[in-house]
């Protein structure tokens, strides 16, 4: 098992939303909530604040069945289109938008959200900003020329991905050939944003194993540079909590924020 690429088919056939959920969201036990949405969603609420990313549209590469990052974001853009590769991810977005009962509840989250703007608004009434702001839930493949082919997106004042590209991409030469396409859905001086863990093989979503792609500070870098951005900033912070390691591997967090040039 260990050092097998998890293909298209396999994500299509074997990633079920719902153990996904359970398996990393989930509040009390979920692996990512603590440590990752801690550092995914301070990162994201100082970035916002700052002033300088900020704008009509936000696109959202890879949000499997999940809206934590996007809470703060819909503070500060008109519009935000969603994507994610797989239809089950996309159809459990949808449930959320639409309140469905059946939709995975992220109190948890929305309320530390709106504890670190301090609490202008109510948990109820931060969802329903976000749900407002969402005008799209697209199909994306990061390993095509055009990530929505056949739709055509017109470029964006910031794109933002979540633990998202160590999925599909091989190595950090593939990593940096979906940076450069990027670069077309990204207006001049417009901001690229993307956290993730580091060092990770593997995850588990339930009992079914999916691979990724693992690389160093350095690389991960350089490969911002040599796709055409300027790095504004790069964090790293290790994992502490290393008792589940056999559900996933990673051994740090990353955010980096990168422009292309006017
Ligand atoms: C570990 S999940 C991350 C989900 C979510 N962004 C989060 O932060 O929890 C990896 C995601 O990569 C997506 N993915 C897999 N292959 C992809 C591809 N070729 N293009 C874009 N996304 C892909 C999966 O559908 C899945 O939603």
């Amino acid at each position: 098992m260990a050092n097998t690429f998890t293909s298209q088919q396999t994500y299509i056939d074997e990633f079920n939303p719902k153990d996904y959920l359970q398996t990393y969201y989930v509040p009390g036990g979920g692996l990512l909530v603590g440590e990752w949405t801690d550092f995914v969603l301070q990162n994201l609420h100082d970035t916002f604040t700052k002033g300088e990313v900020r704008g009509e549209t936000l696109l959202d590469f890879g949000a499997g069945p999940t809206i934590y990052h996007l809470l703060s974001a819909c503070e500060v853009f008109d519009k935000i289109i969603t994507s994610d590769f797989l239809e089950q991810n996309r159809a459990e977005f949808q449930k959320w938008l639409k309140k469905d009962p059946d939709a995975f509840d992220w109190t948890h989250i929305i309320k530390f959200v709106c504890d670190l703007e301090g609490n202008r608004e109510t948990c109820e009434e931060k969802a329903e900003k976000l749900r407002s702001k969402v005008t799209e839930v697209l199909k994306c493949d990061a390993l095509k020329k055009n990530p929505y082919d056949p739709v055509v997106v017109p470029p964006a004042d910031c794109l933002l991905s979540c633990l998202c590209l160590e999925a599909p991409c091989k190595d950090i030469k593939s990593y940096c050939n979906v940076l450069k396409n990027f670069q077309d859905l990204i207006k001049p001086g417009g901001h690229l944003l993307i956290l993730s863990a580091m060092n990770c093989t593997f995850y588990y979503v339930g009992q079914k194993y999916f691979s990724s792609m693992t690389t160093r500070k350095e690389e991960l870098e350089m490969a911002f540079k040599e796709a055409g951005y300027q790095i504004v900033k790069a964090v790293y912070t290790p994992r502490a909590d290393k008792s589940r390691m056999d559900i996933t591997d990673y051994d740090t967090n990353y955010f980096i924020h990168a422009r292309k040039p006017e």
